[in-house]
């Protein structure tokens, strides 16, 4: 999922859903010194745990809405992003929210900026189609359950 990551490019990362932060530990092993993770998550449970599992000053954990990204990045000070990745559950989203959250993606997301995302099911795909441009996309067997690997960006401005 971070393998096709450019990661000497990436100021301001946001993962949306980090959950126990698998991803987040493995972002910030990968990311530079100075560059900044803004990590948004609606579990109240989940963002405590991670504030206090991860002492990394490069780290900013939101309790909010993926939804809300552009205005979480603004509040913060923080540009455009040059990565988003996401682990939101988009088969299960409210339909009107998905799209929001995705429409609220390309705008946050940096001109040349990276969107990635992982699911078990395909929903995200038209979502992805619709607001940004697929770049590739994988499906990982030896993960349990398999899932499917997105990558896109914006189009052209
Ligand atoms: C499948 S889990 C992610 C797993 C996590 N990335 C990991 O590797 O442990 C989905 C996460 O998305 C969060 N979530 C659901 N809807 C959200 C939303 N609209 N904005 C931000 N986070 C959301 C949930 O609270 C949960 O932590």
């Amino acid at each position: 999922m971070l393998a096709p990551v450019d990661w000497s490019k990436v100021t301001i990362a946001v993962e949306y859903g980090p959950g126990s932060g698998r991803f987040t530990f493995a972002m910030l092993e990968r990311m530079r010194p100075g560059a900044r993770l803004l990590a948004i998550d609606t579990g109240e449970e989940f963002v405590k745990k991670l504030r206090s599992a991860i002492a990394d000053p490069r780290l900013i954990v939101v309790k909010g809405s993926a939804g809300d990204v552009a205005r979480h990045l603004a509040e913060r000070n923080l540009d455009e992003a040059d990565l988003i990745l996401s682990g939101l559950p988009f088969s299960t989203l409210k339909p009107g929210e998905a799209e929001a959250i995705m429409a609220e993606t390309a705008s946050a997301l940096a001109p040349s900026g990276m969107f990635a995302a992982y699911q078990m099911r395909t929903v995200i795909r038209p979502l992805i189609e619709r607001h940004l441009v697929l770049l590739r996309r994988n499906y990982e067997w030896w993960n349990i359950p398999p899932c499917h690997l997105y990558w896109a960006t914006n189009p052209p401005r």
